[in-house]
């Protein structure tokens, strides 16, 4: 595994300008399942100057938001769980969601923190704060499914990032799906994903 839990967090002291910083938030259990392998497969054609910070959702374990109003006063969120998965992201250049669909959606651990956001959204309307997130990104977003007709959630899970982006500076550029994992293997998507990895990259 190229760049999953291989702690490769950067800090502010060992910031490079120099390099591309890429935020992963991975909405996988299984650290060597059919999600896990795409972004492996995506990474691996990718340069070498990239600094990865990659949070597992499922270790995250995101308190949900729980519209207490914190954000509507304060440009922060009243928890702190998130804190450095936000700095990260912040300062990210690119941010990359990676994830297997349950039940037509997100992971709940995934969905708890894309809800999170919603301090970005309060930042904008309620604190009139005009760039909530500084710095510009671009997000890609990858999918992973066991049945072989998910395109229709996966345009929903689209549009809830599209949503979410919407006040954070984000432009969501680049989505693949594999789909029909529980019949076919994952390599012909690996072939497929390294050529999107080389297409954006290159
Ligand atoms: C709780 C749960 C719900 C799932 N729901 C769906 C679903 O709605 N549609 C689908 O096609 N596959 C569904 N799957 C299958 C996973 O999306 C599929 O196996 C995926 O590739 C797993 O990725 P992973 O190996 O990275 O964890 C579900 C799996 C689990 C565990």
């Amino acid at each position: 595994m190229i760049c999953l839990f291989a702690n490769t967090a950067t800090t502010d002291s060992s910031y490079d300008e120099n390099k591309m910083r890429v935020c992963i938030l991975f909405g996988s259990p299984r650290k060597e399942g059919n999600t896990a392998k795409l972004l492996d497969a995506f990474f691996e054609a990718s340069p070498e100057n990239i600094a990865f910070d990659t949070f597992s959702a499922f270790q995250l374990n995101a308190q949900p938001c729980d519209d207490c109003g914190y954000c509507k006063t304060k440009e922060a969120c009243i928890k702190h769980d998130l804190d450095d998965f936000c700095d990260k992201l912040e300062k990210a250049d690119v941010f990359v969601i990676a994830t297997p669909i349950y039940l037509m959606n997100f992971p709940s651990p995934v969905k708890a923190v894309l809800d999170r956001f919603q301090r970005y959204y309060n930042a904008r309307f309620f604190l009139k704060k005009r760039l909530p997130i500084e710095k510009p990104k671009r997000a890609f977003f990858f999918a992973t499914s066991g049945a072989d007709d998910n395109e229709k959630s996966f345009e929903f899970m689209k549009n809830q990032l599209v949503t979410s982006f919407s006040v954070m500076n984000t432009r969501l550029t680049d989505c693949y799906l594999a789909q029909g994992l529980d019949n076919i293997s994952i390599e012909n998507d690996l072939e497929k994903i390294r050529e999107l990895s080389k297409s954006i990259f290159n």
